[in-house]
């Protein structure tokens, strides 16, 4: 809850069903001081509601109730709406506001323009998203709203603080109100819940209708069941939807039936590939809304607050294999998806960050298969294949993939949108969007070069010859896959060596790069011809658990597989500096990238000053190198790492604070920090949503005097699902608990 609509003197609902009842249960909950007033034609639900304590008064007739409420709420069904507010209307006083709870909204604000004039100024068209099979007061719920989507769809000429007071009562019974325009929402909610209900209710009828029909009952399956579960619901309520919102519905309609006539079609001629690649494309189109896209959606979802919690001690022993590389991941749905031809992953990585990669170019049209097992097959479209997406692609957590889909859709003879979520939101996308400005690409941000970015498609592109102004393979990589698509080089020279994976994927594709000291150069105009893909294991998660081990005395442990690239290997080059014994064994090529298992036993770690050389080869393992800094004895000195400041999180601020709950000693510095090793104990951390932050302070239990308790752990999802299963398998003890966000 988030207190009370303030200042409000009374609310009078209309309507006393489970919607208008449960608004009520849910201000009276939350310790509301104003009158609660209910009104309903059936005088037995205003009786219950009294015996429910829900109102103070109540009555079958408005008029009376008025007077004392200054926010009305009108809970009634859609067809009666209008004359409702038109009988109303005289007798709204000026310091009065009024709302509805309609699922359709052009139909209520032409209704109530024909029969006043215009849109009164107090009435603020309004949706609570969330419902129930349960009706009438009874079913009064005061939970009901709590984390659910309210759309308020203001026009022209509603009051500015008519909506704020609307806003603030919903956001009193805990709900998340938006507001949309009124064209926006029925269109929307023609194709999410009109569209489906009404199929819904057609194929029951149809399959009803039939003289087998008993048959078909008995033999009904799973699939029959979910799909027509809504046909239950009822019917009046759904025919006034189809009445009031008519247009859009039928829009949503047309949309269906060309792609139920483009699955015939495929069935008819028997063309597997194009009903393969649309229903691979809903089926996991319907996995990644229930992870990436909860948040977002229009339906009722929980957000969930993972809090670990890291039992002090433990040892470490055995023998794994962390998941795949995530920038390699990334990389290879892309070149996949341009390249001519099929394109076998393996190794995949199945974090949040790469599937919305994944998921991004099913969007934009590309068959994927997978991922299983971190096995993937992408049809290739070829450079120029790639189709217009629906709507704006959204990213979630990951910085890679906004960079790099910036460069390569500058190419397209599309324009796309790319979101993400609220960390992503926060990030600088300046650095990609300014050289490739310079390349003639059209990208906008919003305000201070932030996400969400548009990027004008039909633009014709000139190579360029550009000095990155930080070292980041990521503006790297964005450049040269927009170099593909550019007229003459493309030549991008970094500060300092940077990851290289696009650049010998792209070999490997038969796309060629070259290097020239310290400059990445492609020519545009060539192809990519797919070939297998074998992901090794991700360092940067593997390097959680070199620290593990390297800290924890007694501790004897392989990483299997673990890429080792020369271009990442700052994790190890940095831990043997400190002391840390570490073996690489069984070195060996796998597709064009060095792999090797690494043994790490425990040893007594010190303090170094960390060459600055090493900074840009250690970028995402640093924060648990910090951890190993806490357990060396002297001091570690990092500098020239400004770029943690603008990761997932801000993260040398999030480990500053972190160190200092576990009251390690150290000093935070613009581009850097000095930890000085020692015991310390343990305490509650915030990890900022940030995967790295969660995962390193996870590992600093190992050596505390007491738990760790780090908050805010969802994300660890984006680059290591199975963190905790793997920890717990090694010798320590980390639990998840569950609450509400
Ligand atoms: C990545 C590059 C690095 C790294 C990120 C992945 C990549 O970012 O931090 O996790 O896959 O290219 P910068 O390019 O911003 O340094």
């Amino acid at each position: 809850m988030t207190g009370e609509p303030a200042g409000e003197r009374g609310v009078l609902v209309v309507g006393l069903g489970l919607i208008g009842a449960s608004l009520l249960a849910a201000l009276r909950e939350g310790g509301y001081r104003g009158r609660l007033l209910g009104c309903d034609q059936d005088s037995a639900s205003v009786a219950t509601a009294l015996d429910m304590q829900l109102i103070d008064a109540g009555s079958t007739e408005p008029q009376g109730l008025l007077p004392e409420a200054s926010l009305i709420v009108l809970a009634v069904p859609v067809m009666v709406l209008p004359e409702l507010v038109a009988r109303l209307a005289p007798a709204i006083a000026a310091d009065q506001v009024v709302t509805d709870v309609g699922s359709t909204k052009a139909a209520l604000c032409e209704a109530v323009t024909r029969r006043l004039g215009r849109m009164p100024a107090w009435l603020v068209p309004g949706h609570p998203i969330a419902g129930s099979e349960r009706s009438g007061v009874t079913a009064a719920n005061a939970g009901l709203y709590r984390r659910h989507r309210v759309i308020l769809t203001p026009v022209a000429q509603t009051a500015t603080d008519a909506v704020r007071r609307i806003e603030q009562l919903w956001r009193a019974c805990g709900a998340e109100v938006e507001c949309l325009t009124v064209e926006r929402h029925d269109a929307v909610l023609a194709r999410t819940s009109h569209l489906p209900h009404l199929l819904a209710f057609s194929l029951v009828d149809g399959l009803a209708r039939r003289d087998e029909r008993l048959d078909i009952f008995r033999y009904a399956a799973g699939g029959f069941r979910d799909f027509t579960r809504i046909a239950g619901s009822d019917p009046v309520m759904w025919r006034d939807i189809y009445l009031a919102n008519r247009e859009a519905v039928l829009a949503a309609l047309d949309e269906f039936e060309t792609g139920v006539a483009r699955l015939r079609r495929a069935v008819e001629s028997g063309d597997g590939d194009t009903m393969l690649a649309v229903l691979s494309r809903a089926s996991h189109a319907r996995h990644y809304f229930d992870t990436l896209l909860n948040q977002k959606s229009y339906q009722a979802m929980e957000q969930r607050n993972i809090r670990y919690q890291a039992v002090h001690g433990g040892s470490i022993q055995g023998r794994i294999r962390v998941p795949g590389d995530k920038s390699m991941s990334h990389r290879a749905i892309m070149l996949g998806a341009l390249a001519e031809g099929v394109t076998e992953v393996e190794g995949f990585l199945e974090g949040e960050d790469s599937l919305a990669t994944l998921q991004a170019f099913r969007e934009m049209g590309v068959a994927i298969e997978g991922p299983h097992q971190g096995r993937v097959i992408i049809h290739g479209v070829g450079l120029h294949g790639l189709q217009q997406p629906a709507g704006a692609l959204y990213l979630g957590n990951s910085g890679t993939a906004m960079r790099l889909f910036t460069g390569l859709l500058a190419g397209q003879s599309f324009t796309t949108t790319l979101t993400g979520d609220a960390s992503l939101t926060r990030r600088p996308m300046d650095r990609v969007a300014q050289p490739l400005r310079l390349m003639g690409a059209r990208v906008d941000t919003a305000e201070g070069g932030r996400p969400p970015l548009t990027i004008q498609g039909g633009q014709a592109l000139q190579g360029i010859d550009y000095d990155m102004p930080m070292a980041s393979a990521q503006v790297k990589s964005c450049l040269l896959l927009a170099g593909m698509y550019a007229e003459g080089s493309t030549r991008v020279r970094e500060p300092a060596t940077t990851r290289d994976h696009t650049e010998r994927m792209l070999t490997g594709f038969g796309y060629p790069v070259r290097r020239e000291g310290n400059q990445a150069i492609i020519e545009g105009g060539g192809r990519l011809t797919a070939g297998p893909i074998d992901v090794p294991a991700d360092i940067s998660s593997a390097a959680f658990f070199l620290v593990a081990a390297a800290i924890t005395p007694g501790a004897d442990l392989v990483l299997e597989h673990v890429g080792i690239n020369p271009t990442r290997i700052g994790v190890i080059n940095i831990l043997q500096q400190m002391g840390a014994e570490l073996e690489l064994l069984d070195q060996r090529e796998v597709g064009g990238e060095p792999v090797a298992d690494i043994r790490v036993r425990y040893s007594s770690l010190k303090g170094i000053d960390i060459p600055v050389d090493q900074v840009p080869l250690a970028i995402d393992e640093l924060p648990v190198l910090f951890i190993a800094a806490a357990n060396a004895e002297g001091v570690t000195r990092l500098r020239e790492a400004a770029e943690l400041r603008v990761k997932e999180s801000d993260r040398l601020q999030a480990m500053a604070d972190g160190l200092a709950v576990l009251g390690v000693d150290c000093t935070l510095y613009e581009d850097g920090i000095d930890i000085t090793g020692g015991a310390y104990g343990g305490g509650w951390v915030d990890s900022l949503g940030d995967h790295r932050i969660a995962m390193a302070f996870t590992v600093a239990a190992l050596r505390a005097g007491e738990d760790i308790l780090i908050e805010d752990c969802a994300n660890v999802a984006t680059s290591f699902p199975d963190f905790l299963p793997l920890v717990n398998r090694i010798g320590m003890t980390v639990t998840e608990q569950t609450g509400d966000a």
